[in-house]
C-alpha cells in the first residue's frame, strides 16, 4: 500500500518526505532496503579533478530554471535531450540508443550484439568494436551513447534482453564493459552502462496501469528482484563496478524494482553501493519513464529523469517529469537542499568536459530527427537548432570489424570427422528462412518469417544500411568454386517435405540448414527452442541427408534435440553478428577464418534443466504480487549445473576449432595477502587494492594441429573450505592467442584481490578466505588440462 500511496502522493507532491516503499510482511527476509542518505558528492577522484572544476564553474552561473532544465530530459531530435543554454555556450545534450549500434539514424553500421563480443573472449576485438561505435555515436553528434549493457546479466535463459549485454558470468561481462567503454570514450562520447541493476526480466519490468498506459493508475508495481547482499556484489554489481572504474561516463537505472523499492529511488543502491561503494563519479539517468517519484528518487541518488518532460506526448507516453518544475519548486519551498541539485549538475557536466565534448563535437545530424518516432518533431516543446548537415555516412571501414568480429565469435558446437571447413563442394542446398533477405525491410524491429536476423529487437538494435545475408555470401563463394547451389527457405515446406523429391539431382554434398532465434525488449522468450519450426527443419533434412550442417542465428541459449543425430555433422552458433553475417559465416564454413569463438552460456541437454525462470505470471490482484525471488543466489549458468554436478550438452566457455590446442607447465607467482585489503580512498571501481594484481599464473598453449588458429585458455579458481558455500568454479582469466600450426606462446592470468576475494556481508567487505585456492587452467569450463593451487595463510 505504502508505495502506491507513495507513487500516488508523489504525484502531487513531490516534496513528501522520503519513505522507501516497503511491505515486509509480503516482501518477506529481503523486504528490507537499508536507508541511505544522503547522495554523496562527486569529488572528481580518479582523474575527474580539472574536469570537475569546470563543471563546478559552469554550475555556479546557472539560474534555477536552467538548473531544472539540467537534470530533466525533454522531447526533441534524439532519444533523449537537455535542451542548450546558449547563453553559456552549451550546446544541449543529444542521447542515442544503443549498445550496438546509434540506432536512430540513417547511414550508420549495424554491430555484432553484446552476446557476440562475449563469444569472441577477444578484448582486442571488443574494444575496436566499441572504438567504432563511439566514432558513429560522435560522428552524428551523439553525446551519449546508451550502453554497453550488464544488467541483465542472463540470470534467467529465457530473458529478453540477455543479448543486448554480454554473459551471465560477470568476470567475462566485466572485462567486456571495461573494454568496450574504453573504446567508446576514445572518441570524446560518454558510455552509459545499464541497467543498474538486477534488471533480469522483461515481464512486468513496468507496472501493470489502468488503461494499460503509463497514465494510469498503478494496479501492480514493476517485478521486484530480491536479492541478497553477497548475490548482488559478486554477480549483479560486479561488471558495473567494472564500467566504473573504465571512468563510465552514467549509469543508468533500470525499471525493476530491487527488494521491493524502485531501482531509480532505491538509496542503497544507488547512493550506497554505486556512489558510495564504488566511488561513481558520473551520473545515474533514468530509463525511459523508470521514474517513479521526484524527490525519493532526487535524494536516492538519481541525477537525470529521461525521457523527463512529457506534456507534448500527450497522454500518449506518460505524465509530466517528476523533475523539471518540481525541482524549481521544491527548492523553492526548501524542502530539496540546493547543494543536492548542484551536484547532479556538477556530475552530469563533469564528464562532458573530461571527454571534451565543450569544443568542437558536431552537430546533431538532422536526419536523427526525421527517424526519431520516439519524439517527433510535433511533439517538442523546446526549439532545437538543426543545421548541421543532413544524412551523415558516419560508417567509415567499420565493415572491417564487424565482419572480423562476427567470425570471431562464431561458436562450432559440432563437427564429425572435419565436415568443417567446406572444401569446395560440389553441390550445395541451403535450407531455412534465416538463410536469406528480409522481406519487411531492414528495421529489425519484429521476427519476420523471412529474413536472417543479425540483431535482436527494441532499444537495442540497430538500423540496417544494408545486410549481407548468408545465401547471398554463399552463391558468391560458390561461384568461385563452380558448385551448384539449390535453396529452400521455406521452413513450413521443408519440414512437411520429404527432402528427396525436392533436391536434384541426388543428395548434396552439403546440407547448410540456418535456423533463427528472435529475442526482443519488452519480452521474454516463451521456449528455447528455434524459432519457425527449427527443429522439423533439422529433422527432416537430416532424415535425407547425411552431411546436415545446421547454423543458427539466436539470441542466445537454444534446444538443440537433434544435436547427436548422425546426419547432423556440424553445428555452428553465430549469435547476432551484425550486417556482415553472411561473410562472417562464409569466412568460418569455407576456413578462410579457424573459427575461436566460445559458448558464453551453457546449453543443457534439455530445456528443463534451467533454473532462476522469469516469474512469468502470479495469482493475486495485490500490488506488490510480482515478485523474483533469487534464491539461487550465486548459482546461475554453469555455476548451478557445476554446484548441482548436472551433465550439459555444451558448457561455458566450449568451442572447437579445425586445429587442435594443448596446455602444460602451469607456473604461480605470487606473495601472501591478507584477508582484507586496507580501506582505500574511494576511487572509481571502490577500494584501488581490490584492483592489484597480487598472483600471476601462467601456462604454455601450443597449437598441435596443422592449421594456425586462435583459442581461449581460460582460468578458474576454486574459493578454499573456509569461504561461505561458492560454486564449485569461477572464470577469474581468459586470454585470446592466435597461434600459427606448431606454434607455443606463453599465456599470462593475473589474479586481482577481488578475483580472489568473497563479500563478507557482516565485515561489508572482499575478504579473502584462508586455504588452498584451486586453479584450474582449460579450454572450457569443462574441459580442464591444468590444476594447481594457492594457499592464503590464516
Ligand atoms: C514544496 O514544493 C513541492 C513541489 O512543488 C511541493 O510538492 C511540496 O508540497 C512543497 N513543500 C512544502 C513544505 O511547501
Ligand atoms: C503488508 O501486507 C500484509 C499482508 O498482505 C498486510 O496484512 C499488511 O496490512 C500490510 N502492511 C502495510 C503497512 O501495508
Ligand atoms: C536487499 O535485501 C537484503 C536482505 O535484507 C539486504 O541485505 C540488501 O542490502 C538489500 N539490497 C538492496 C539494494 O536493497
Ligand atoms: C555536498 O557539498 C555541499 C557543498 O558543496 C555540502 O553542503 C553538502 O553537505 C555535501 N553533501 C554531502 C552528502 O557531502
Ligand atoms: C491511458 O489511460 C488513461 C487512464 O485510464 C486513459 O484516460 C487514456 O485515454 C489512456 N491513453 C491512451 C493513449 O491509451
Ligand atoms: C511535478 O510532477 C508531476 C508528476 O509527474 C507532474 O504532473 C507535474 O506537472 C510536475 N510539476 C511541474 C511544475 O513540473
Ligand atoms: C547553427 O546555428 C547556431 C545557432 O543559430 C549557430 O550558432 C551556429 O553557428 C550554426 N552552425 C552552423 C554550422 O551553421
Ligand atoms: C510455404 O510452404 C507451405 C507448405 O507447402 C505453403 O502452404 C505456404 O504457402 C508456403 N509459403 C510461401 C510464402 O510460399
Ligand atoms: C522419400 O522419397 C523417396 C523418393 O521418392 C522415397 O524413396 C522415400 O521412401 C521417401 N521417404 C519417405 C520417408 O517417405
Ligand atoms: C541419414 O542419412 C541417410 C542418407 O544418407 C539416411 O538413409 C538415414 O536414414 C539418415 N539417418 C537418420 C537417422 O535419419
Ligand atoms: C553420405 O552418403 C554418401 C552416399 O551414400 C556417401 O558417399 C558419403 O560418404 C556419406 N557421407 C557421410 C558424411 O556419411
Ligand atoms: C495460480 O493458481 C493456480 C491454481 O491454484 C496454480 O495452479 C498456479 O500454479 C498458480 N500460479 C502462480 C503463478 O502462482
Amino acid at each position: 500500500m505504502l508505495s502506491s500511496l507513495l507513487a500516488a502522493a508523489a504525484l502531487l507532491s513531490p516534496a513528501l518526505a522520503i519513505v522507501e516503499p516497503l511491505n515486509t510482511t509480503i516482501l518477506g527476509p529481503y523486504g528490507n532496503v537499508p536507508p541511505v542518505y544522503p547522495s554523496p558528492n562527486i569529488t572528481g577522484a580518479g582523474g575527474w579533478e580539472d574536469a570537475l572544476a569546470k563543471a563546478k564553474a559552469f554550475v555556479s552561473q546557472l539560474t534555477l530554471e536552467e538548473k531544472s532544465t539540467m537534470v530533466t530530459g525533454t522531447p526533441g531530435p534524439c532519444v533523449g535531450n537537455i535542451i542548450a543554454i546558449p547563453r553559456l555556450g552549451f550546446g544541449g545534450l543529444c542521447l542515442q540508443d544503443g549498445p550496438l549500434a546509434i540506432r536512430v539514424t540513417d547511414y550508420a553500421s549495424v554491430f555484432p550484439a553484446g552476446v557476440s563480443a562475449a563469444a569472441s573472449f577477444d578484448r582486442q576485438l571488443i574494444y575496436e568494436r566499441g572504438l567504432a561505435m563511439g566514432a558513429e555515436f560522435r560522428g552524428k553528434g551523439a553525446h551519449i551513447q546508451l550502453g554497453p549493457v550488464a544488467g541483465p546479466l542472463g540470470r534467467s535463459a529465457y530473458a529478453g534482453r540477455n543479448w543486448e549485454g554480454f554473459s551471465p558470468d560477470p568476470y567475462l561481462t566485466g572485462v567486456a564493459m571495461e573494454e568496450t567503454i574504453r573504446g567508446i570514450q576514445e572518441n570524446g562520447v560518454q558510455a552509459c552502462a545499464k541497467h543498474w541493476v538486477a534488471y533480469e526480466q522483461e515481464t512486468q519490468r513496468n507496472p501493470t496501469t489502468v488503461g494499460g498506459n503509463i497514465t494510469g493508475a498503478i494496479l501492480q508495481e514493476s517485478v521486484s528482484s530480491n536479492l541478497d547482499d553477497r548475490t548482488i556484489h559478486e554477480l549483479y554489481m560486479w561488471p558495473f563496478a567494472n564500467a566504473v572504474r573504465a571512468g563510465v561516463s552514467s549509469v543508468m537505472c533500470s525499471y525493476n524494482r530491487i527488494n521491493g523499492s524502485y531501482a531509480c529511488e532505491n538509496s542503497k543502491s544507488l547512493n550506497g553501493l554505486l556512489k558510495g561503494e564504488l566511488g561513481f563519479q558520473g551520473y545515474i539517468m533514468s530509463d525511459w519513464g523508470g521514474t517513479h517519484s521526484g524527490l525519493s528518487s532526487i535524494e536516492g541518488g538519481l541525477d537525470m529523469d529521461m525521457p523527463g518532460g512529457l506534456r507534448l506526448y500527450g497522454l500518449a507516453f506518460g505524465p509530466d517529469s517528476y523533475f523539471g518544475g518540481n525541482v524549481t519548486a521544491a527548492v523553492n519551498n526548501g524542502s530539496l537542499d540546493t547543494s543536492r541539485v548542484d551536484d547532479m549538475i556538477t556530475r552530469i557536466m563533469t564528464p562532458y568536459y573530461l571527454l571534451g565534448q565543450d569544443k568542437d563535437f558536431p552537430l546533431i545530424d538532422p536526419a536523427t530527427a526525421d527517424l526519431n518516432t520516439f519524439s517527433p518533431r510535433s511533439t517538442w516543446f523546446d526549439q532545437f537548432v538543426l543545421n548541421g548537415t543532413a544524412n551523415r555516412d558516419v560508417r567509415a571501414d567499420h565493415d572491417i570489424v564487424i565482419r572480423k568480429l562476427g567470425a570471431a565469435s562464431t561458436v562450432l558446437l559440432k563437427n564429425v570427422d572435419g565436415t568443417l571447413p567446406l572444401a569446395a563442394p560440389k553441390s550445395i542446398a541451403v535450407f531455412g528462412n534465416d538463410a536469406s533477405e528480409d522481406t519487411q525491410g531492414y528495421y529489425n524491429q519484429d521476427d519476420f518469417e523471412y529474413g536472417t536476423l543479425s540483431s535482436g529487437g527494441g532499444s537495442g538494435t540497430g538500423r540496417l544500411t544494408y545486410l549481407v545475408t548468408p545465401l547471398e555470401a554463399i552463391k558468391i563463394q560458390a561461384k568461385a568454386d563452380g558448385s551448384l547451389v539449390q535453396q529452400f527457405l521455406n521452413n513450413t515446406l521443408i519440414a512437411t517435405s520429404n527432402i528427396s523429391t525436392l533436391v536434384i539431382p541426388q543428395m548434396p554434398d552439403v546440407c547448410l540448414v540456418f535456423l533463427k532465434t528472435w529475442a526482443e525488449e519488452g519480452e521474454d522468450r516463451l521456449s528455447l527452442d528455434t524459432d519457425w519450426d527449427g527443429n522439423g527443419v533439422v529433422e527432416s533434412v537430416a532424415a535425407y541427408c547425411n552431411n546436415t550442417v545446421v547454423i543458427t542465428h539466436s539470441s542466445g541459449i537454444n534446444n538443440l534435440p537433434w544435436a547427436s543425430h548422425p546426419n547432423v555433422t556440424a553445428i555452428v552458433a553465430a549469435h547476432y553478428p551484425g550486417q556482415e553475417s553472411g561473410n562472417a559465416i562464409v569466412d568460418i564454413l569455407y576456413g578462410a577464418v579457424n573459427p575461436s569463438g566460445k559458448l558464453p552460456y551453457t546449453i543443457a541437454l534439455d530445456e528443463n534443466d534451467y533454473n532462476a525462470l522469469p516469474i512469468t505470471a502470479v495469482n493475486s490482484t495485490s500490488p506488490y504480487a510480482w515478485q523474483s525471488w533469487f534464491d539461487e543466489k550465486l548459482e546461475i549458468d554453469y555455476r548451478y549445473f557445476d554446484a548441482q554436478n548436472m551433465s550439459v550438452l555444451y558448457e561455458f566457455g566450449f568451442g572447437l576449432s579445425y586445429t587442435t590446442f594443448s596446455l602444460s607447465n602451469l607456473a604461480v607467482v605470487g606473495s601472501q595477502v591478507n584477508a582484507q585489503a586496507a580501506p582505500g580512498a574511494v576511487s572509481p571501481g571502490g577500494n584501488p587494492a581490490l584492483w592489484e594484481g597480487v598472483y600471476n599464473v601462467s601456462a604454455i598453449v601450443s597449437n598441435t594441429g596443422s592449421v594456425s588458429g586462435a583459442t581461449v585458455p581460460q582460468l578458474y579458481i576454486t574459493l578454499p573450505s573456509s569461504a561461505p558455500s561458492t560454486p564449485p568454479k569461477q572464470l577469474r582469466g581468459f586470454e585470446k592467442v592466435f597461434l600459427e600450426a606448431g606454434q607455443s606462446s606463453v599465456v599470462e592470468f593475473t589474479l586481482m584481490r577481488r578475483d580472489l576475494s568473497y563479500w563478507d556481508i557482516v565485515a561489508q567487505d572482499w575478504i579473502v578466505p584462508s586455504g588452498e585456492f584451486g586453479l584450474s587452467v582449460g579450454f572450457s569450463s569443462r574441459d580442464i588440462h591444468l590444476t594447481g593451487t594457492i594457499t592464503v595463510a590464516a
